[in-house]
């Protein structure tokens, strides 16, 4: 079960980062030209946010499995002198809790305007502070942080 999640977890990081990029692409080209508003962008809006959705369900399902997150809860003082466990437990969890936060919020609010252009331009705003925050807490390989495979 716990390295069934960490692979969908893992893989399901991609779907995320790559919608993400895209929908902040298609919110910016469409902002700028003052293209209308879309079918499809509506569509990306929000496959963008169920896909995050989707990946915080599977990373809250792993974190109630994770052996590091067990630890950290039953050691604490100990633990939090291991930074990886306390990464894990309490920096990417939240930071990625506050990511899909804002995700879901730029994509509630982009959805009300009531013009096309600031429908992107919310879009753009939001979604670009939501890829930041959530592109610093993934365990990349080359992460300073903490780093896993690609892939799993
Ligand atoms: C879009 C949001 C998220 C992305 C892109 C993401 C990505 C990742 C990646 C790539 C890993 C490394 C997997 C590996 O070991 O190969 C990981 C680990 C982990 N994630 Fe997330 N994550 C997200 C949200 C969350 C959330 C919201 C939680 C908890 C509420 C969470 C809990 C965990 C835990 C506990 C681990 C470590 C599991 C372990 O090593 O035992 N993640 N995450």
């Amino acid at each position: 079960m716990y390295s069934t999640l960490v692979f969908l977890h893992s893989l399901t990081r991609w779907f995320v980062v790559v919608s993400l990029v895209y929908a902040i692409w298609r919110a910016y080209s469409g902002w700028r030209s003052q293209r209308t508003f879309s079918k499809a962008d509506n569509a990306l809006r929000h496959w963008t946010a169920t896909i995050a959705h989707i990946q915080l369900i599977f990373g809250i399902l792993l974190y109630m499995q994770s052996p590091a997150v067990k630890y950290f809860w039953k050691h604490t003082k100990d633990a939090l002198h291991n930074w990886d466990v306390t990464f894990y437990s309490l920096v990417h969890s939240l930071l990625m809790l506050s990511a899909i936060v804002v995700l879901t919020i730029g994509s509630a609010k982009a959805k009300r305007m009531s013009t096309d252009g600031e429908k992107f331009k919310t879009m753009f705003v939001w979604f670009l502070v939501a890829f930041i925050v959530l592109f610093v807490a993934i365990p990349w390989p080359f992460s300073p942080l903490s780093s896993r495979p690609y892939f799993r």
